[in-house]
């Protein structure tokens, strides 16, 4: 599996592995353990995660199943997120939905997500969304103390514009590494709006989540869902490729700014077939013809 140089002593693996969703999966600890062992035998090691994933319960489900085999953490890159605060039964101390990236609620956070996820460090640590009350002081103080106890390796960003990423950077004595944001072939604002040049002009491998726009791809009926699904089944027969999501992975791989597409899947054969997309080639003509039907028109 090709490897993705983040930061000159962190690579990820350039499919990364989602667990946004693990709770619904119901897998038992030995089953999540057998995926994680999967991913790895398949080039998989990077795994993302964030606090609130599956209502607070995704980090422990994962760390309880690294437990099983806690030498497969040295084999793995984890990366977890924080700066959202959900109501949840599991957090009755939270009375509304919000945001929060002050530097003792980021300290906190991490606390919690080592305890889940039984380890001693985080890869990376991403701030979830821009909060609009956020103390970039605040965010650098914390970040600051976490490196130097070495609980996080790296930090990034997720789903931040250009200024948000500059008033934190501002701050930071090292580099941002990583901005998180929605990437597909559904989702074309961050193509449109400077968000991945702006990672182009940094050199900034950009991380994809939801690639398959959620699934929405593969059952949705507004017109948009309907038009790309045909195109995307129409170079799915030309291609030879065995589905529409493989496609839609290639469609990310191939864009120049090495994109990182998160898988969401926990089903063991849809993660090879990300897996397998590295070797798929789109042509250029198939590669606009997947944006103009995404679009609706063509490219002025
Ligand atoms: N930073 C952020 O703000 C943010 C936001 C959202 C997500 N994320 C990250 O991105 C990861 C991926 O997001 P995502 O789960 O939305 O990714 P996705 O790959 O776009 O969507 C996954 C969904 O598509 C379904 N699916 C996949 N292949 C399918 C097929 N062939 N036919 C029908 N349905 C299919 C999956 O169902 P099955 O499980 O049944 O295959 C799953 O429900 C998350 O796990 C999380 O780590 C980050």
């Amino acid at each position: 599996m090709e490897r993705v140089q983040i930061a000159e002593d962190l690579s990820f693996s350039r499919i990364v592995h989602g667990l946004w969703r693990l709770n619904e999966w119901e897998y038992s600890k030995e089953d999540t353990l057998s995926l994680i062992e999967h991913n790895l035998s398949q080039g998989i090691t990077t795994f993302d995660h964030a606090d609130i994933y599956g209502s607070y319960t995704c980090e422990g489900l994962f760390g309880n199943a690294l437990e099983l085999k806690p030498s497969l953490r040295n084999q793995m890159e984890i990366v977890t997120k924080c700066g959202i605060v959900l109501p949840s039964e599991n957090r009755p101390e939270h009375r509304s939905h919000h945001y929060n990236t002050s530097k003792e609620h980021i300290l906190k956070s991490v606390e919690t997500s080592l305890h889940n996820l039984k380890t001693d460090y985080i890869d990376l640590l991403l701030i979830h969304r821009p909060d609009p009350f956020m103390d970039p002081k605040q965010v650098s103080e914390a970040f600051i103390e976490l490196k130097q106890e070495g609980k996080v390796r790296h930090f990034g960003v997720s789903n931040f514009k250009d200024h948000q990423w500059d008033l934190l950077q501002s701050h930071l004595p090292f580099s941002l590494v990583t901005n998180q944001i929605e990437l597909s072939a559904y989702h074309l604002e961050n193509f449109e709006d400077g968000t991945l040049n702006r990672c182009q002009q940094h050199g900034i491998p950009p991380m994809a989540w939801s690639p398959l726009a959620g699934g929405k791809v593969f059952n949705g009926e507004d017109d948009k869902s309907v038009r790309l699904r045909d195109t995307l089944h129409q170079i799915k027969e030309q291609t030879g490729a065995r589905s529409i999501d493989q496609i839609m992975y290639a469609w990310l791989l191939q864009h120049p700014s090495k994109i990182m597409p998160i898988v969401g899947s926990g089903k063991k054969e849809r993660i090879d077939r990300a897996v397998e997309s590295l070797e798929l080639s789109l042509s250029h003509d198939q590669w606009f013809e997947i944006l103009q039907s995404s679009m609706g028109h063509d490219v002025p």
